[in-house]
C-alpha cells in the first residue's frame, strides 16, 4: 500500500507553489523529482566522503571508492544482474546506448548489416545507431506499430535476416506509454543468435525488471527518471558481451598501463568508465533504489495504473480529446491532443494554473509522423501524483476548451 500523505512530504518540491497555486508536477517521464534522503546523501557525500575514487590510498579516497561501488552493488541488486561488473555507471541512458551503438558496430558490424528497432524510439535510441550505420554502411530496419502504438509482432520476425547484427527496443513508450513484449522480442531475437539492448529508462521507475529473467544482452537507464540525481545512467551487459566490447572513451582509470607505444585496458566494469566518475551521483543514485524498494515497485505499479485508469476515464469525457497511445498494456503517460488547439497553447495555459506537462515531439519525431500528429501534450504520472490532481488537469483543460 502506497501512503501517499507520507511520500508527498519526501519530496519537498511538491509542497512549492507556482503563479501562487499549489504545484501540479505531471511531467515526470521527462524528469522525477527528488525526496529528501537523495538530497540528503548529496550532502553527506560533500562533507564527509569527498575524495576522487580509485586513485587514492588515503583514507577519503578509500571511504568515497567504498561508497561507489557498493552504489553498483545496489544497482546490480535492483536489476538482478549476475554480478556487480556488469554495470557499467555513464552519464545516462543516452550516453549507455552511445557506447553499445559505437562499441558494439565498431567490432561487430560490416557493410549492409542490419540493427533493428521500433517505431516508438527516443532520439536516443535512433541517431546512436544512425551515426554508426553512416560510418560503417549498416542498414536500420524499422518494426512498425498500429494504430493503438502496440508493436506489430507479426512483422517482427519478418524484418530478422541473416545480417540482423542487434536489436535494440524500448520497454516503455515515453510518449504513448505502451509497455512492449520484451520477453518475446528477446525470446525471438535469441532464436536467431542476436543479442538485444533493452531501453529501460522509462520502465525501471514503474515496474521490476530483472534482467536475468527476461535474458536481455544490454539494458539501459538513467538516474533522474527514477528519483535520483541528474548526470549519472546505468548501462548493464552480461559479462560475456561487456568483455567482448571494446573500449568507448579513452582516459584515466580504463587503462591497465599506458606506453606512446600501446595501451591496455582495464578489466570490467572500468574499461568503460573512462575519467573521474560521479561518485556522488552513484551514491545518491543507490538511495533513490532504496527508496523506490523501500516502498516496493509492486505496490508503486498497483497504485500507477490505478492513477492511470482514473485519469483516462475523466479525460476521455472531455469535448475533443484523443489519446495518443492506447495499447493494451499501458505505463503511466497519457498524450492527448484537441482537433483545435495546438498542444504548445495548451502546455502554456496549463503552465499558468500551476500544472506541469510536457508538450512537442517528445524526442520521438518519427514517431509523430507515424501517429499522424505535429506533437502531443503529455502528462505522466508518478507514485505521489494524486486523484485530486488528475481532478485538477481535467478541470484545467474543461477551461482551456471553454476558451477556444
Ligand atoms: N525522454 C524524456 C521525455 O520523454 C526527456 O520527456
Amino acid at each position: 500500500m502506497i501512503d501517499i500523505n507520507k511520500i508527498r512530504t519526501d519530496f519537498p518540491i511538491l509542497a512549492r507553489e507556482v503563479y501562487g497555486k499549489p504545484l501540479v508536477y505531471l511531467d515526470n517521464a521527462a524528469t522525477t523529482q527528488k525526496p529528501q534522503c537523495v538530497m540528503d546523501k548529496i550532502t553527506e557525500m560533500y562533507s564527509t566522503v569527498n575524495s576522487n575514487v580509485h586513485r587514492g590510498v588515503h583514507y577519503l579516497s578509500q571511504a568515497a571508492t567504498d561508497k561507489h561501488e557498493a552504489a553498483r552493488k545496489t544497482v546490480q541488486r535492483f536489476i538482478n544482474a549476475n554480478i556487480p561488473e556488469e554495470i557499467v555507471f555513464t552519464r545516462g541512458a543516452t550516453e549507455s546506448i552511445n557506447l553499445v551503438a559505437s562499441s558494439f558496430c565498431r567490432s561487430f558490424c560490416k557493410e549492409g548489416d542490419e540493427i533493428l528497432i521500433t517505431a516508438m524510439e527516443h532520439h536516443s535510441n535512433i541517431v546512436p545507431w544512425q551515426i554508426q550505420a553512416d560510418i560503417r554502411g549498416l542498414k536500420i530496419k524499422v518494426i512498425p506499430i498500429n494504430k493503438d502504438g502496440e508493436l506489430i509482432m507479426e512483422e517482427f520476425e519478418k524484418l530478422i535476416s541473416p545480417r540482423t547484427k542487434l536489436i535494440a527496443a524500448t520497454h516503455i513508450s515515453n510518449v504513448l506509454g505502451t509497455i512492449n513484449p520484451i520477453d518475446e522480442i528477446i525470446r525471438i531475437a535469441h532464436s536467431h543468435n542476436i543479442p538485444v539492448l533493452i531501453d529501460a529508462a522509462q520502465s525501471v521507475q514503474h515496474a521490476k525488471v530483472d534482467v536475468q529473467k527476461i535474458d536481455c544482452d544490454f539494458l539501459v537507464f538513467s538516474s533522474h527518471k527514477i528519483y535520483g540525481p541528474t548526470g549519472v545512467g546505468v548501462l548493464y551487459g552480461k559479462e560475456e558481451w561487456l568483455n567482448a566490447l571494446p573500449p568507448y572513451q579513452g582516459g584515466g582509470e580504463m587503462i591497465e598501463s599506458v606506453s606512446f607505444e600501446k595501451t591496455t585496458f582495464n578489466k570490467l566494469p572500468f574499461k568503460f568508465e573512462a575519467g573521474t566518475p560521479d561518485f556522488v551521483g552513484t551514491a545518491a543514485l543507490a538511495t533513490a533504489l532504496d527508496y523506490v524498494s523501500s516502498i516496493g515497485l509492486d505496490n508503486i505499479a498497483e497504485y500507477e495504473s490505478d492513477l492511470l485508469r482514473y485519469a483516462t476515464e475523466k479525460m476521455l469525457n472531455l469535448p475533443g480529446i484523443k489519446i495518443i497511445g492506447t495499447a493494451q498494456h499501458k505505463s503511466s503517460v497519457i498524450s492527448f491532443v484537441f482537433n483545435k488547439i495546438h498542444p504548445y497553447d495548451i502546455g502554456t495555459l496549463l503552465d499558468k494554473m500551476g500544472i506541469a506537462v510536457r508538450t512537442g515531439h517528445h524526442c520521438a519525431e518519427p514517431l509523430m509522423k507515424i501517429m499522424g500528429v505535429e506533437g502531443t501534450v503529455r502528462a505522466s504520472f508518478a507514485f505521489y501524483n494524486t486523484k485530486e490532481e488528475v481532478d485538477m488537469l481535467v478541470k484545467g483543460l474543461e477551461r482551456i476548451i471553454k476558451m477556444f
